[in-house]
């Protein structure tokens, strides 16, 4: 059930939003999962950018079939419905449309430079500061809607601490934790400059300045899941795949479906 907006000062984001792209953000203060939310109502045919929010989710879903700890007031946990006019081949871009989103938010608003982990982990001093869940539905051949779920570590309580090891917060890295208000603005802001830029088939600019950014490029790296294997990833494919030269010589494009990936000496 939609409750009115508590700790969030939505109405400013929403304002300025809606001289851009209509964002329409629903807040609540606690969820199962806003990518719930959010699906529910890209199938009740929703808009694009329609958004939710939540300060807390009982249910938080993460990539591969985790779950993901999202206590109340520690992060930054939203979900954007997409009907972006592409391809259903193009789906894969998505993600790491997301993750630069994310990444050039935080550096425009902190001066903090991220990382991305393929496809679309945001890294901090080799740790995980966000992850991004991704859920496309098509309808026949044609990309019907995607929701874009995003979890942004803002302060050490976000996270188990027994992650220590691999996840951080904005807390960890900057001297004062931006607002959620600025932070959504700005990273929805981003979000749409690179949707417009691969609805303006300008996927290779995307891809170019995905690639700089990317700690997974030019790493020697394991992919585990669907299929198995050790190789240096070489670049990133045309649809968003992780080019992986094998022990063997070949290179291999590697899907983000359903793969983990991680450097062979640790998580990034
Ligand atoms: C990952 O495994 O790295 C992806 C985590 C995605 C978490 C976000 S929090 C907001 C949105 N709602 C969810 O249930 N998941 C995403």
């Amino acid at each position: 059930m939609l409750q009115s907006p508590v700790t969030l000062n939505m109405l400013n984001v929403m304002q300025r939003k809606e001289r851009t792209m209509n964002a329409v953000i629903h807040h609540v203060r606690e969820t199962g999962s806003t990518n719930e939310l959010c699906t529910q109502a890209g199938k009740n045919g929703a808009p694009s950018w329609t958004v939710y929010t939540a300060d807390c989710q009982t249910a938080g879903r993460g990539r591969l079939g985790r779950s993901w700890s999202s206590p109340a007031g520690t992060g930054l946990w939203f979900s954007v419905l997409l009907r972006p006019d592409l391809p259903a081949s193009s789906a894969g871009l998505i993600p790491l449309a997301a993750a630069l989103a994310v990444a050039d938010g935080i550096l425009t608003l902190t001066g903090l430079r991220c990382g991305i982990k393929w496809p679309n982990d945001v890294i901090v001093n080799r740790k995980k500061v966000c992850g991004i869940l991704c859920e496309s539905r098509f309808s026949g051949e044609a990309l019907d809607f995607v929701t874009v779920g995003i979890g942004l570590n803002l302060y050490r309580g976000a996270y188990p601490a027994e992650l220590n090891e691999r996840a951080t917060s904005l807390e960890e890295c900057l001297s004062a934790v931006p607002g959620r208000e600025s932070l959504l603005d700005g990273i929805l802001a981003s979000l749409e400059s690179g949707i417009g830029l691969l609805e303006g088939k300008r996927e290779r600019e995307l891809l170019e300045r995905y690639e700089k950014q990317c700690v997974t490029v030019g790493s020697r790296i394991r992919v585990s899941g669907g299929m198995e294997m050790t190789g240096i990833a070489e670049g990133i494919g045309a649809e968003g795949s992780l080019l992986v030269r094998s022990e063997d010589g070949t290179l291999r494009a590697v899907a983000c479906g359903d793969v983990s990936v991680r450097g062979v000496m640790g998580y990034v």
